[in-house]
């Protein structure tokens, strides 16, 4: 399972994790909108409004339908629709919200969209969501800023070959801002 705020590069690594393990990839945004396993946009921000029940059904088919097979699942909800029992290992993708709004702002997020999710970078969002769900003991948090993709795909692999979960609390943006004085810009936008 690959999660993370949209935008720390969730896919680019999954492509390569899949490749790299010959697993089958599983693109939950794009199995979304092909399948289309939402109720429409919301109105605010044009992002799709996922239904996590159906989505986690059809990605239970998905899992029981390869039976002793790889998967890669990834899509920043991953963390909420894959089964515990299922799971090897859960990479929560970090990304200094910095850089990260650079990323946004190049796809073309802007105001509540673009604040909303460097917030929820800043505040861990999804790491306090994975960890809720799984336990820390499958949990590895990677930070993936300034780094080449190949890179931390690497080092993917060896936390997979090594089952080495229980990696959680390697970044702080919150401390990193605050300590910089740059906190208030990312929380004055709403
Ligand atoms: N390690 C990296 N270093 C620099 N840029 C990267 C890296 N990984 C991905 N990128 C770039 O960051 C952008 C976002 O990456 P990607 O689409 O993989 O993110 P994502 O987490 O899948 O986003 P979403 O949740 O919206 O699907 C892309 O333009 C990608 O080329
Ligand atoms: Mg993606």
């Amino acid at each position: 399972v690959i999660t993370g705020t949209p935008g720390v590069g969730k896919s680019t690594l999954a492509r390569l994790l899949a490749e790299e393990l010959g697993a089958e990839l599983v693109d939950l945004g794009e199995l979304v909108e092909r399948e289309g396993l939402h109720e429409g946009e919301d109105p605010e921000t044009g992002s799709l409004l996922v239904d996590l029940d159906v989505l986690s059904k059809r990605v239970l088919e998905l899992i029981s339908s390869r039976p002793g097979g790889l998967l890669v699942v990834e899509g920043h909800y991953a963390h909420e629709v894959v089964p515990r029992e299922a799971v090897l290992l859960v990479f929560v993708v970090r990304r200094d919200p910095r850089e990260l709004k650079g990323i946004l702002e190049r796809r073309g997020y802007s105001g509540r969209k673009l604040y909303e999710n460097l917030q929820a970078e800043i505040l861990d969002v999804c790491l306090t969501e994975a960890v809720r769900r799984y336990g820390e003991e499958l949990i590895y948090e990677v930070d993936a800023t300034g780094r080449d993709a190949g890179d931390v795909a690497s080092e993917m692999i060896s936390a997979l070959g090594s089952r080495s979960g229980g990696r959680v609390g390697v970044v702080d943006w919150l401390g990193l801002l605050e300590e910089e004085g740059s906190l208030s810009e990312f929380f004055s936008e709403l």
